[in-house]
């Protein structure tokens, strides 16, 4: 089963000396190494440059993570500063650095509306992910009750690459190479509002997915169930928006069966769909958090687990297993934590989630005129600066275009060709830019969308008529 994330080195057909020897994530090597990569030599701002000198909108924020934009001489101060007094420490015991504490206690500060109070420190999603999975276990060992331990999650979830997080995600895609995964791992169908065989009214779904979740709660046994984990808006697996019931259903289906309701915010936290978190945006309080991408807006590999009052209070009694038997060697990285907190204070003191929404609700609503006038466009959806295309070769089947279609090829290229670099996936194109971009350059992307849209519904037909003719 071949799987290509986002391939935009399909425009260079050479392999580059030296770029056989390093393996893409989700990548196929043998298909790539026809490829040159598209090697980037530098950005500033919502733009990155080629070693050609070519220069491009970064469509999708690096990988929905660079926030406020790169090259911010604030965080790159920060960082430098830091390395001057120390570049590592570890956090193992009872150590730490003063960035790496006061993260912690800045983040405590911008999450009291979720009372998280205790963070674990990573370095990336998919450990936030992972030890999120370990505390809710060992939570529920300490409250006696060690037979909860399996993890629900949703069909179109995706939450890592590491092993729990595989098991977790929902795609068969990332999982059919590397099977059996873990017991105890299951999944249930999410509300998704454009395809699902139930409703076209958005309460009715968000009702009828929280009651699947109720059931299989039920059916699993609520007393074997640690922790249902999704993210408040769906990345990866279709970039797809709950309707507004959904989250707060799903909390009080967690609450009804004493089932830990985790939030994987690793691209929704720090700002991207409008609000500081996704989970605020449902007006929904987690037990755990996951977090990482816009903490630090990928200046150096970070990701931390927020852990609420209620779920925290267990480590506080006396309890033979109560030492927290995980962590990391980047855990708390004083480089990591002092590019966070220059990093919120840019989030905080700019407003991107207030900018988030603004651009957003834009860019949402000059795609839809988009929708309106092309054949081959779905749907158009997003919450904040997360937003989804997704095509389909025709309106009223919602059929969509095989992997590898002309028109998808084809659609890339002419937006790299624009100097629009953007993220697809199968037949979707999902735009999350940085949360500092301006109105002038919503509008320019989605000019280039619709270009591009244009032109390669013109180049697909040529396609297809010269395939079509006899040799
Ligand atoms: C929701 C979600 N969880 C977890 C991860 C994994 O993060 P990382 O790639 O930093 O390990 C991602 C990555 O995109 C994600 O979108």
């Amino acid at each position: 089963m071949r799987h290509q994330v986002s391939a935009p080195h399909s425009l260079l057909p050479t392999v580059s000396p030296g770029s056989e020897h390093m393996w893409h994530p989700m990548t196929a090597p043998g298909g790539h190494s026809l490829q040159a990569p598209l090697l980037i030599a530098s950005a500033d701002g919502i733009h990155v440059t080629d070693t050609s000198g070519k220069t491009y909108i970064d469509g999708s924020a690096g990988m929905w993570n660079v926030n406020v934009g790169h090259n911010r001489p604030e965080i790159k101060a920060a960082i430098a500063a830091q390395m001057d007094r120390i570049s590592y420490c570890s956090t193992f015991g009872s150590m730490a650095t003063e960035p790496a504490i006061a993260l912690s206690t800045r983040l405590a500060q911008l999450m009291q509306v979720e009372d998280m109070t205790r963070f674990m420190f990573s370095t990336g999603g998919s450990d936030a992910v992972e030890t999120a999975f370990k505390l809710a276990r060992q939570y529920w060992l300490l409250e006696g009750q060690a037979r909860k331990s399996k993890i629900i999650s949703l069909r179109n979830g995706y939450h890592g690459l590491h092993w729990a997080g595989t098991a977790a995600s929902g795609s068969p895609v990332w999982k059919a190479a590397y099977e059996p995964g873990i017991p105890g791992f299951l999944q249930v169908e999410g509300p998704y509002p454009y395809r699902n065989p139930w409703t076209s009214d958005p309460q009715q779904l968000g009702e009828i997915c929280a009651g699947i979740l109720e059931r299989e709660i039920v059916h699993q046994g609520p007393d074997s169930v640690a922790a249902f984990i999704a993210e408040p808006v769906q990345g990866a697996g279709g970039l797809i928006v709950p309707p507004d019931n959904y989250w707060p259903l799903v909390r009080a289906v967690c609450d009804r069966h004493n089932v830990l309701l985790i939030a994987d915010e690793v691209i929704t936290g720090f700002g991207r769909t409008g609000s500081l978190f996704g989970s605020r945006h449902w007006g929904v309080k987690p037990d755990l958090m996951c977090l990482a991408k816009g903490i630090n807006s990928g200046y150096v590999p970070m990701g931390a687990t927020a852990v609420s009052r209620r779920v925290a209070q267990a480590w506080e009694r006396e309890h033979p297993m109560a030492t927290i038997m995980h962590g990391y060697t980047g855990s708390g990285h004083p480089l990591a934590c002092a590019a966070a907190l220059a990093n919120l204070d840019i989030v905080i003191d700019e407003d991107l989630p207030l900018n988030a929404a603004t651009q957003g609700a834009h860019l949402l609503e000059r795609l839809q005129a988009v929708q309106d006038k092309c054949a081959l466009v779905g749907d158009v959806r997003g919450a904040g600066l997360m937003v989804c295309v997704e095509f389909v070769k025709d309106k009223a089947s919602k059929q969509p275009h095989p992997p590898g279609d002309p028109f998808l090829r084809a659609f890339m290229q002419q937006c790299m060709q624009r100097g629009l670099l953007v993220r697809m996936q199968a037949n979707k194109l999902y735009l999350s830019p940085p949360l500092i971009i301006t109105r002038s350059a919503v509008d320019h992307i989605a000019d280039v969308v619709h270009e591009a849209i244009t032109s390669a519904m013109a180049h697909a037909a040529t396609a297809h008529v010269s395939t079509a003719q006899p040799r």
